[in-house]
Parts: C-alpha cells; structure tokens; sequence
C-alpha cells in the first residue's frame, strides 16, 4: 500500500525562494559595493546561485568548485573541479545549497584562505545546524531547516530531483525506491 499523499511537504514554494534570494543578494550587495568573487559550490547551489547573481547588480565574478567525499564514512574530501579564478586578495563569498555537518564549508573555507583571500565569508541557502559537526560561520543564511531530507531547486537524492523548482520534503526511502512515481507527486506539488 502507498503511503498517503501528506508524506510530501513542501519547504519553500518559488516565491518564498524568491524572496530569500531578493533578501540574501540585497545583504551582499551592501557588504561589497565594490565587487566579490562568489565562489559555488557543485551541483547543488546552482539555483540558488541564478538567483541570487541576478538580484546583485553591480561588480561581481562568478566561478565552480566541485567536491567529493571519501574515506571512513565518507568524512574526507577532495577538490574534484577547482576554482578558474585567482583569488589571492579579493572578497571571496562561498555559496552552498546545504549546510549540514559543516565539513565541507569548513574545508572550502580554508582552502579559500590559503589561496590567499582578503576575506571570506559564506552564504547558504539552508542551514540544518541541528547536525553540526564542525562550528562554523554562516554569515548569510536563507532558512534553518530540521533534521530531513529535502529536494529540489538543484538539491538532490542520488541526483535526481534537482529540477523541481520548489524545495520539498518526502520520505527518503520513497524517493530512493520509486523517482519517478516521486518525481511526479513532487511536481504535482
Ligand atoms: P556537509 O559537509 O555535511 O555540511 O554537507 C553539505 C552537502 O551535503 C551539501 O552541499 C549537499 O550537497 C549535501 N546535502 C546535505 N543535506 C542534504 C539534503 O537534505 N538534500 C540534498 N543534499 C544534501
Ligand atoms: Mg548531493
């Protein structure tokens, strides 16, 4: 038997993403009127990143980074597509879909530091602090979330669902079991 159609919730509808964008580029553009480099994270901020370049008009650069995890539980990682810019003495904004143990923020951090950064700060669109492993600081937050899983504008499950354009929450094992039965419920959303 299926479970019930309320195991699917949405998080935040594509006016609510709207404003955090409208909100968050609004903040940074008044922190850097003289331009910033914001550096995205791979694949998940790519929505999040649209929006959020298009509500900063002014000087700013855009550049990728892609990560993987390895090792013990997963708890290491690696550069797998490095920055194309230089960053040694520019502001530098990391842009995240999730933070969620904090490892990777942490990681992009230092990383940007020791490419010698005039600055760095962080923005993400969600912040699950209730699974913080690493203290760090998130100066720009979108919405702190609970402790579940959530898709949509560019986040994944096993790299579907990126394309939904509304950020919702299902019940993992449905999602890994069924996509596309999901994906459909998802989007009728
Ligand atoms: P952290 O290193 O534990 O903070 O991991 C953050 C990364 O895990 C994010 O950039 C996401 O790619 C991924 N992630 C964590 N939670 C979720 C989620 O609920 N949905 C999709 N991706 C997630
Ligand atoms: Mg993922």
């Amino acid at each position: 038997m299926s479970p019930p159609e309320d195991s699917i919730r949405t998080l935040l509808d594509p006016a609510e993403l709207a404003a955090i964008a409208r909100r968050l580029g609004g903040e940074l553009r008044r922190d850097y009127p003289d331009g910033v480099v914001l550096v995205a994270l791979l694949k998940g901020s790519v929505c999040f990143l649209a929006d959020l370049v298009r509500e900063m008009p002014g000087p700013l650069e855009i550049d990728f980074l892609a990560l993987s995890a390895y090792g013990d539980g997963q708890t290491r990682v690696r550069v797998v597509k490095d920055l194309d810019l230089e960053v040694a003495d520019r502001d530098v904004v990391v842009v995240l879909d999730i933070v969620d143990t904090g490892l990777t923020l942490a990681y992009l951090l230092r990383l940007i530091a020791l490419r010698g950064a005039r600055s760095t700060a962080a923005c993400a669109l969600l912040d699950r602090q209730s699974r913080r492993l690493l203290p760090v600081e998130l100066r720009y937050v979108g919405r702190v979330i609970a402790d579940e899983h959530v898709v949509g504008y560019g986040l994944d499950l096993d790299e579907r669902y990126r394309n939904l354009p509304a950020l919702q929450v299902a019940d993992e094992t449905e999602l890994r079991a069924e996509p596309d039965v999901m994906f459909e419920r998802l989007a009728r959303r």
